[in-house]
C-alpha cells in the first residue's frame, strides 16, 4: 500500500489521511480483480520496520486497521471474502487481536477471493518463526524439503504470488514474501496506492499475461529452435 503518506502530502493532508483513503482502495482492488478469477489478494499493510515511524502515524495506522475491520468485516463476509491475518499477533494489543481472529473465524469458510493482510509481517520474521516451530515439532531434518517448509510459514494457506505489484515508485522487496516470491512476476508503477484504479490493475493483468515464466527452465520455442539449429 505504498505512497499513502504521499499522496496525502500531495493534497496539503496529513500522512494519516492517505492510510484512511488507502482502506477504501481495498473494496474497489477486490472488486476489480475478483471477476479476472484472482482468487488470493495479499496487502502489505504494516511491516515489522513500520514500527520505528513516528508514535502518533503508529498509533493512527492502528485506530485505522481496527476501524477497518470493525466497519468492513461484514462488507467483505457477504461478499465470501475469506479473511487471514498474515504476521505477528503479539505486539498488536488483545482488542485488535481477538477482532483480527473474530474476522478469521467469521470468514474461514468463505470461498472467494482470500485476503491476506500482511500486518506486522516482515519475510525475515516469518523465517525465523517457522525454523523455530520446526524445531520445536522436532521435525526430522532430513524430511525437511520445500513443502514442508512452506506449510510452516504464516501464508501456509495460500500458493505462492504470481505476481507482486509495488505502488509508489519503490524498487525494492523490502522484506515482503521473501521465501514464496521466489519465482514471482513483479509490475513497479510509480502509482500511489491510493491512486491505484480499476483501469491500470486490469493493464496489470495484461501485462502479467504475456510475460513468459521459465521457472529456471527454457521456454517451449527456445527449445525448438535449438533442436532445429542443431538439425541443421
Ligand atoms: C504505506 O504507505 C502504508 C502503510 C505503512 C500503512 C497502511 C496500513 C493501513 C492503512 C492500516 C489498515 C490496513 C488494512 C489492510 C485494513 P506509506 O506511508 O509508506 O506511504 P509513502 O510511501 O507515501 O510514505
Amino acid at each position: 500500500m505504498d505512497g499513502n503518506g504521499r499522496w496525502a502530502q500531495k493534497q496539503g493532508l496529513p500522512r494519516i489521511s492517505g492510510h484512511e483513503v488507502g482502506v477504501q482502495r481495498i473494496q474497489g482492488v477486490l472488486e476489480t480483480l475478483g471477476p479476472k478469477g484472482v482468487k488470493f489478494v495479499t496487502l502489505y499493510a504494516f511491516s515489522t520496520e513500520n514500527w520505528g515511524r513516528p508514535q502518533d502515524e503508529v498509533d493512527g495506522i492502528m485506530d485505522i486497521f481496527s476501524e477497518a475491520v470493525a466497519s468492513q468485516t461484514q462488507a467483505l463476509h457477504e461478499k465470501n471474502v475469506r479473511i487471514v491475518h498474515v504476521g505477528k499477533t503479539e505486539n498488536l494489543g488483545t482488542d485488535l487481536s481477538k477482532a483480527v481472529s473474530g474476522a478469521q473465524s467469521l470468514t474461514a469458510n468463505n470461498t472467494g477471493i482470500t485476503l491476506n493482510v500482511a500486518f506486522d509481517y516482515g519475510g525475515r520474521a516469518e523465517i525465523l518463526e517457522a525454523v523455530r516451530r520446526i524445531i520445536r515439532d522436532g521435525v526430522d531434518p532430513d524430511s525437511i524439503d520445500e513443502d514442508l517448509f512452506s506449510r510452516y510459514l504464516f501464508t501456509a494457506h495460500s500458493p505462492d504470488p504470481d505476481l507482486i505489484i509495488r505502488t509508489g515508485g519503490e524498487l525494492r522487496i523490502s522484506n515482503f514474501l521473501l521465501w514464496q516470491s521466489a519465482y514471482s512476476e513483479y509490475y513497479h508503477t510509480p502509482t500511489l496506492w491510493p491512486d491505484l484504479d480499476s483501469e491500470e490493475l486490469l493493464q496489470v493483468l495484461d501485462t502479467f499475461a504475456n510475460r513468459r515464466r521459465r521457472y529456471g527452465g527454457l521456454n517451449p520455442e527456445d527449445e525448438s529452435s535449438d533442436s532445429q539449429t542443431s538439425q541443421e
